[in-house]
């Protein structure tokens, strides 16, 4: 089947009777209204308003194919099953029939409904042998027991099509790690307000691989040795994380349905290698035709996989309106522009100083034509625009590639004159040392970066990790010792205080704001002073999602010139402190220990700069 027909046939399929979905269309890469992340992920991100219970205006039944990106997987691409660039089937149910029963769109649905529908898409439409299908629940944890009723559901399923499935054989448990799904991960990375919820996954098993030693005894549907690939998740998204770090049930119980089209692709053909379907084949043809290699050939083929998929990748966030550059979404499109350039560059032999990748571009918006692209959306400057950087590029490929031919031992001081002379991000120039043998401490990098304050901000080390944000404990700490700073400035200085700037690293935060002139001691002192009682009170962090104009009414923080959502998340600290933001923040404020402020200076023109940090 192509892709366009699995598309299509789950589209229909929930939309039938007597699922009776809505389909809605795809949104943007780039997130409408949500600051946390740079990009859209997954199908729900844009459905989270409605999972939290706002009323959606096509009702609780929807079905859709969504554009997502995840930069987080960056470095795995290169295998059969990994991708920046991926569609995924959606459907959602936003509530169960209990709480809809009295409403006039009656017919959410929940557990009983979602697992035998996918299973049925799965064998009745792709017409997959139930034989191969393989399934995974969530064990239970402190929080949410272990999902028997989908257990007993699974086994329902498989008893109608003549299989016995017995758990640890053909059902698997697994924890939070496996079997749990929120935007931001496990439990423990949730930042208050957010859903999630225990979730159910399918394998499909490839039978070529069945037998095959190098999987051996021990491989089961979820190690990821690549005998079984993950075909579909239903989440049940039930519960939201309180700003006291417990979970509380949602008033909706609510099904989020997800699966990679390209990997359902793959398997209605039964081939383990995703890249070997026509919404990738296409793209790989014109990169034999101009590399005059072959993509059977083993060692050819993680190459061409990068290419593929970060040239794809880069054609849909530039049609998204990303423009490479140096800052967050456009730093991402420019590193995916430039591993993709070094790719080709190595596997012309070394020859090709500027690759041109307008084939492949032209290639995906053909493959893609009336679904995502429609011809007059301003496509047609796409080429242009990545043949402009990889004008730019060129030079430094030349003369960076030099460097890196001539030296003996490469340290961080050497990766990062390679980023800040020839725009060489961090995992291309890892790559092509690993080449020769040899690797740099990423740590030391970091450092490197640190040293020379004046770079752009995505490329300090939040961004490292593919262009997320960094949700680690002690940025968190930091996000919310940020707060803290800024109403104690404004306490101690005056109400002048505003927010100009923020940017929070693993070591330190950074705040920017509007004050006439340098700081005394005295009032160094006594800002610290204030944040630390804070600290030491153990105030409670509540978010609270408002409308924008409520926000700003009630005296939340937000900060001039910015672009707000018209519902926007409140993070109030105690009594003391409240601001529009996006989060995550600590759950209360002992956790951030002991605060201080290690450096203050002038930016110009009546903004000041702190540096402080918690311990
Ligand atoms: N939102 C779920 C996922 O991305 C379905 O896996």
């Amino acid at each position: 089947m192509t892709g366009k027909e699995v598309r299509q046939k789950y589209l229909d399929f929930f939309k039938e009777s007597p699922r009776n979905h809505k389909e809605i269309p795809s949104a943007s890469l780039v997130p409408e209204n949500d600051p946390t992340t740079l990009f859209v992920g997954s199908g729900m991100q844009p459905l989270i308003p409605y999972l939290l219970g706002e009323a959606h205006p096509l009702g609780t039944k929807l079905v859709n194919s969504q554009k997502s990106f995840r930069a987080q997987d960056i470095e795995e691409i290169g295998d059969n099953r990994h991708t920046t660039f991926f569609e995924m089937l959606g459907n959602w149910s936003l509530g169960d029939p209990a709480r809809n029963a009295s409403h006039s769109d009656a017919g959410g649905y929940f557990k009983k409904e979602q697992l035998p529908w996918f299973f049925e898409f799965l064998t009745k439409v792709l017409g997959l042998n139930p034989k191969r299908l393989y399934v995974s629940v969530f064990e239970g944890n402190e929080i949410v027991p272990k999902d028997t009723e989908s257990i007993e559901i699974w086994k329902g399923i498989f008893r109608n099509v003549g299989i016995e499935a017995k758990e640890g054989e053909r059902i698997f448990s697994y924890g939070v790690e496996k079997n749990w799904w929120s935007r931001s991960g496990v439990p423990d990375r949730m930042p208050p307000g957010e859903p999630g919820g225990p979730d159910s996954e399918v394998f499909f098993e490839f039978s070529s691989l069945k037998h095959d030693p190098k999987f051996g005894e021990k491989c089961h549907p979820n190690c990821d040795c690549g005998r079984f690939l993950e075909i579909g998740n239903s989440v049940f998204m039930q519960y939201q994380k309180q700003s006291d770090g417990s979970f509380q049930e949602l008033p909706q119980k609510n099904v989020d349905f997800g699966g990679g089209l390209e990997r359902l692709v793959a398997v209605s053909e039964n081939r383990s290698d995703i890249f070997s379907v026509d919404l990738y084949q296409p793209l790989i043809k014109e990169i034999e035709k101009m590399t005059d290699k072959s993509y059977k050939d083993a060692v050819n083929k993680p190459s061409m996989r990068i290419i593929v998929d970060h040239i794809k990748a880069a054609t849909f966030l530039i049609a998204d309106g990303i423009m490479p550059s140096n800052k967050e979404q456009g730093y991402v499109a420019r590193r995916l522009l430039r591993r993709a350039a070094v790719k080709m560059h190595f596997l012309m032999g070394g020859f090709e100083p500027r690759p041109d990748f307008s084939a492949i571009v032209e290639s995906v918006k053909a493959m893609y034509q009336g679904i995502y692209f429609d011809n007059n959306t301003g496509e047609g400057k796409i080429e242009e625009i990545i043949d402009e950087e990889m004008n730019k590029f060129a030079k430094s490929l030349g003369k960076g590639l030099k460097i890196l031919e001539s030296i003996q031992k490469a340290d961080a001081k050497v990766a990062f004159d390679l980023y800040q002379s020839y725009g060489f991000p961090l995992e291309i120039t890892k790559e092509i040392l690993q080449i020769k043998g040899q690797r740099i401490d990423e740590e030391e990098f970091r450092r490197e970066f640190e040293i020379h304050k004046n770079l752009s901000r995505s490329t300090s080390s939040g961004m490292f990790r593919g262009g997320l944000a960094d949700h680690s404990e002690q940025v968190v700490k930091l996000h919310t010792a940020t707060h803290l700073l800024q109403q104690a400035l404004r306490e101690v200085l005056g109400k002048h205080v505003r927010q100009k700037g923020s940017h929070i690293t693993a070591e330190r935060l950074r705040f920017d704001f509007t004050h006439p002139k340098q700081l005394k001691v005295e009032e160094v002192e006594k800002v610290v002073k204030v944040v630390n009682e804070q600290i030491q009170k153990d105030l409670k962090v509540d978010m609270k999602i408002l409308p924008l104009k409520d926000a700003i009414s009630n005296g939340a923080l937000y900060v001039e010139g910015e672009k707000y959502p018209e519902k926007v998340k409140v993070y109030s600290v105690g009594n003391f402190s409240k601001e529009i933001c996006g989060g995550p923040h600590v759950v209360s404020t002992k956790a951030l220990g002991y605060f201080k402020i290690f450096k203050e200076e002038s930016l110009g023109s009546g903004i000041r700069r702190i540096y402080a940090t918690v311990k």
